[in-house]
């Protein structure tokens, strides 16, 4: 694979975001395609084709419906509803797509009618409009070569739902000009997707997954009954197998994908006969599946966990897809409660050892780890490092979570930054989140149920995930905040202690700490007061009510350094600013700071939305005794102790359980 930028919004695309884009097919997936384009480009037009007008009537009722419920869940403004219902055009006629910019084909998985499809396309469309195939199996080699200008083409492959799947698939095939696959994730994950590039395989990266795990379901049919199986499978997704199957009418699929992996790869990938006989399976919604006798179930369990292991080493033996993207894209795209890497490492050595040899004896030809074990399992998750110039630039890419920080996600970036740090060629870091929507929503809330009640535990979990923080408190090199989005809670104090902030005019700032009742504890008590003495009312006012702070008002209050009016430019501007930053890196003030007075008429507010005047009153008090601390460091500890205390309290247990469990 080419050399590319990790985060793709650093490319610098050629044009800009398509204005017209045809979708061939108008069966499931197509206008669920056709529907995010729509809501995510705005004044976009979107010609949808088939040979069909019944289909083409299903899917403009069924994008109405979308805007509908997304407008009766305030999930959609009336002006998205607008452009979205403006922008779309349904025809019969393909001459239709003549000036497209991007022609996406989500036609019949059939390989002669695809090339006869995109030798029709050519024949209508210029030179440079991009054509892509939504196709989940057919390598993009077959299906392009045939065509003049085969440079702007490639497979495109989203997952369902695709409106709604942030997961899209790019394939890095020989014929595509580097140029289109940068172009299309840029656009992708200028759109909120999260494209993953992998090499032109048969069934790309996650359908190998997802067909395999199927297909060994279905051969362990003969020990278990389909609803024991979906419950075994259920402590890897979120849905087994079956159900899933039923979800997609998935049956012809497997036959269809895994016949053309046998076919490439060997017999050992043959569909299980069952596929093509049965047309649906009875299952149970997850969770209220039949458990299966001990020994079946272990017999299953080793089969299933076996094949998701042995397929993701041969994804990485083989650079279809990187790591990272492995273990992302089945959590994204695949219901995977966690990626089969982490499962490597969850299952240490000996255990993945014993299941691998048990699947390599019960299913011979299977792939088989070709490195030793730590290769699979020792790689950055969730942090993507990237060289610009003499810059460091650290993206957070955590989109299931909007970029929350875990345990994990504060080592890596810590680790990247110690790593790059003492290298002369290193300028400075620019810390960033993946996509337009997040900088960061804070610290992981699913990591606070185990510490609440345990002054101890809150106490020591606010100190560790500050060990990120101080080291930025101790650095000489810039580390500048790229805010490209909303930074919430920890994301802010994260902002905070970055030397600078650079963000995108329509990003946010919230502390919304007090309203899952507890207190910011890792800075936001401390760290305004001491470098932004003339915002200290606006953040007392934040950390008790939860309210919001415009990039803009942040801006004014000389929070934010710069602003900038459009995401495109922010990488940039954030580079710049580290080297405007070099050699001028200053400290947080240690000292005592004095504190505005500030009156309890704004309580009432608070008590309106709910708050706990507790939790107030400890973080009221904590403000008080950080200002008047001699060390930074005894003001950081009382803010460590303020969250603590908060994470006793009633307040506390009520709202966070209330979110975790929503
Ligand atoms: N920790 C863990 N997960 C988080 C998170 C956090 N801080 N913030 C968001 N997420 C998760 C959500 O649980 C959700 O996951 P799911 O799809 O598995 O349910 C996903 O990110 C998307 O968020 P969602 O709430 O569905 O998006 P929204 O647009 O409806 O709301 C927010 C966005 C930011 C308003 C809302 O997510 C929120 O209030 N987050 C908590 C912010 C916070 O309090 N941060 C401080 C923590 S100390």
């Amino acid at each position: 694979m080419t050399d590319r930028f990790a985060n793709p919004l650093l490319y610098r695309p050629g044009r800009p975001l398509p204005a017209r884009v045809a979708v061939i097919g108008a069966g499931t997936i197509g206008p669920d395609i056709g529907y995010y384009l729509l809501s995510a480009i705005p004044g976009l037009e979107l010609v949808l084709v088939d040979v069909d007008p019944d289909a083409l009537h299903a899917a403009s009722a069924r994008i109405e419906a979308y805007v509908e419920k997304g407008l009766a869940r305030d999930k959609v403004t009336p002006e998205q509803a607008r452009t979205v219902r403006e922008g779309l055009v349904t025809t019969l006629d393909y001459e239709a797509i003549a000036g497209a910019d991007w022609v996406l084909e989500a036609a019949t998985e059939n390989l002669e009618l695809k090339r006869d499809i995109f030798a029709r396309i050519e024949s209508i469309v210029g030179d440079t409009t991009l054509i892509t195939s939504n196709t989940s199996s057919l390598p993009a080699e077959r299906l392009f070569s045939g065509l003049t200008h085969p440079g702007r083409s490639t497979v495109t492959h989203f997952f369902a739902p695709a409106f709604q799947n942030p997961a899209v698939e790019v394939i890095d095939w020989s014929g595509a000009d580097p140029a289109t696959v940068e172009y299309l994730r840029w656009v992708f994950a200028a759109t909120g997707k999260v494209p993953l590039v992998t090499a032109d395989a048969v069934c790309f990266m996650l359908d190998r997954v997802f067909d395999n795990w199927c297909n060994e379901a279905g051969l362990m049919l003969t020990v278990a009954t389909a609803p024991e199986i979906d419950g075994v499978a259920e402590e890897f997704v979120h849905a087994g197998p079956f159900f899933v199957l039923n979800l997609a009418h998935g049956n012809p699929i497997i036959v269809e994908t895994n016949t053309l992996q046998a076919e490439v790869e060997g017999d050992h990938y043959r569909p299980a006969p069952v596929f093509g006989s049965v047309d649906s399976w009875l299952t149970f919604p997850p969770g209220g599946n039949p458990a299966a006798a001990p020994e079946v179930a272990a017999a299953v369990r080793d089969r299933l966990v076996g094949v998701l292991l042995s397929q993701s080493v041969d994804i990485i033996d083989r650079e279809i897809g990187s790591r990272a993207d492995l273990e992302l894209g089945c959590v994204l795209a695949l219901g995977f409660r966690r990626g089969p890497l982490v499962l490597m490492r969850n299952l240490g050595d000996t255990e993945t050892e014993r299941i691998l040899d048990r699947l390599a004896r019960e299913r011979p030809g299977m792939p088989t780890p070709a490195r030793p074990p730590e290769f699979y399992r020792t790689f950055r998750r969730h942090v993507l490092v990237d060289r610009v110039g003499d810059v460091v630039v650290l993206t957070i890419r955590r989109p299931q979570a909007l970029n929350a920080l875990d345990d994990e996600v504060n080592r890596e970036l810590l680790e990247a930054i110690v790593e790059h740090e003492a290298d002369p060629d290193v300028a400075g870091f620019v810390i960033t989140g993946y996509g337009t929507r997040a900088f960061c929503a804070g610290a992981d809330i699913d990591r606070f149920p185990s510490m609440l009640g345990d002054a101890a535990a809150s106490e020591q979990y606010a100190r560790d995930c500050s060990l990120l923080l101080t080291h930025l408190d101790s650095m000489d090199k810039p580390v500048v905040a790229a805010v490209n989005g909303m930074a919430l809670g920890g994301g802010f104090e994260l902002a905070m202690r970055c030397h600078g902030i650079v963000a995108v005019e329509d990003a946010w700032f919230q502390l919304p700490e007090v309203t899952l009742g507890i207190a910011p504890g890792i800075g936001a008590l401390v760290v305004p007061y001491r470098r932004w003495p003339g915002a200290a009312a606006r953040f007392v006012s934040m950390t008790r009510l939860g309210s919001r702070l415009a990039a803009t008002e942040a801006a004014q209050l000389g929070v934010v350094d710069e602003l900038v009016p459009h995401p495109d430019s922010l990488l940039e501007t954030a580079t710049a600013r580290v080297h405007s930053l070099a050699g001028a890196v200053t400290p947080i003030p240690g000292g005592p700071v004095e504190l505005p007075e500030w009156d309890e008429a704004d309580l009432p507010e608070a008590m309106l939305a709910g708050l706990s005047p507790e939790v107030i009153a400890i973080i009221e008090n904590a403000i008080r005794a950080a200002a008047a601390a001699e060390t930074l460091g005894a003001a950081l500890e009382v803010g460590y102790r303020a969250f603590a205390a908060t994470a006793c309290t009633e307040a506390a247990r009520q709202r966070i359980t209330e979110f975790v469990s929503r």
